[in-house]
């Protein structure tokens, strides 16, 4: 039998999927896989039924419904403070996990460097292995999860063609500072790189992340050199529904849309119908998330001080999965998700 790829040689089992594996084995609580293991809010599943009963159920248009386009640009624009074209800026993916292969596969050759900080979502290996990208890694070192300005600049040295920026950054939580993207921002001009983000949970930072989210794009001319990857799955609580996108100038979006046709066509046609709903929450909808999450991390960080662990406290992005109640008690439940 012919041999697989020698491209796939490397790949392991996602450690993310084991970790889930093994806690669903053992009855354990899962602190590895991203998800909430509550529902998404009422008025998203009952525009979900509605949709059930009303469609659409056939292709959308490859790039995303157009619907849907127009609520994300409103909501996007709003929230980030650019000028964004639903027509000429925004492909809708399967999730921020295609958004971030579709733009790598978009922008990089083989053998082209990408600056990556490190720790990283796992993913962002597996991006560079299938798009024949060479990772450079630039340290955040605990507790802070800094990074060493110099080291950056000697990265960019190596002439790369672009730098992954996972902001609030998982798995250390980190939020990178308004200065801290400044200086990013300038060694990008500077190299002429280009920036992808990824920004799944932009809508769950602390407040004592002082600046709150800062939306790389929006900086000082960083809106032509940046691909905001991103989605709707962390802050509607609906990653099953594997809705994202990216956002990027004319040019870029033109290349991103058709290796977006060519991996998937589309996202679900149907499950955009509803998630417009959700686009259209107001701003309270957004308060009330990082409220809970807020909650949540607190609870867990109360729970590893009684339990004498060291930890740095996250700034951002999801913090642990114990289930907690809406009334602050603690359940301890193992989410039945499947892990897959
Ligand atoms: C940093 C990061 N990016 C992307 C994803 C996946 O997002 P999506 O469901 O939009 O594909 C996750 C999920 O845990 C994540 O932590």
């Amino acid at each position: 039998m012919p041999a697989t790829s020698s491209r796939t040689a490397g790949f392991g089992e996602s450690v993310i999927r084991r970790m889930t594996r093994v806690a669903l084995e053992h009855g354990a609580i899962n602190l590895s896989q991203g998800f909430p293991d509550f529902d998404p809010p009422e008025d998203l599943t009952r525009a979900l039924a509605d949709t059930a009963a009303k469609g659409p159920h056939q292709y959308a248009i490859t790039w995303g419904a157009a619907n849907f386009r127009k609520a994300l640009a409103e909501k996007q624009r709003r929230f980030m403070g650019i000028p964004i074209d639903p027509e000429k800026n925004i492909t809708v993916t399967c999730g921020s996990t295609e958004a971030m292969m579709a733009a790598m596969m978009s922008v990089v050759n083989p053998g082209d460097r990408v600056i990556v900080f490190s720790p990283f979502y796992e993913n962002y290996g597996a991006n560079a292995i299938l798009s024949g990208a060479e990772p450079v890694y630039v340290p955040l070192v605990p507790p802070d999860f800094d990074f060493d300005r110099d080291r950056l600049r000697e990265a960019f040295r190596l002439q790369p063609k672009a730098l992954i920026l996972c902001n609030p950054s998982n798995p250390s939580g980190k939020v990178f500072s308004r200065e801290e993207l400044e200086y990013i921002a300038g060694l990008a001009e500077e190299f002429d790189a280009r920036v992808i983000t990824d920004e799944v949970y932009k809508h769950i930072v602390y407040n004592d992340s002082p600046a709150g989210h800062v939306y790389f794009a929006a900086l000082p001319g960083m809106e032509k050199r940046t691909i905001s990857c991103s989605s709707l799955s962390k802050t509607y609580s609906i990653t099953g529904w594997r809705l994202g996108y990216t956002i990027a100038d004319e040019k870029t979006t033109d290349v991103i849309r058709k290796v977006h046709d060519f991996l998937t066509v589309g996202a679900a046609a149907p499950l955009m119908e509803a998630a417009v709903t959700a686009l259209g929450f107001p701003q309270n909808y957004y308060a009330g998330l990082l409220a809970l999450y807020t909650k949540k991390r607190d609870v867990f960080l109360g729970a590893l001080d009684r339990a004498g662990l060291r930890y740095t406290k996250p700034r951002g992005a999801y913090s642990g999965r114990a289930h907690i109640n809406y009334d602050g008690s603690v359940s301890g439940r193992v989410s039945d998700a499947k892990g897959e």
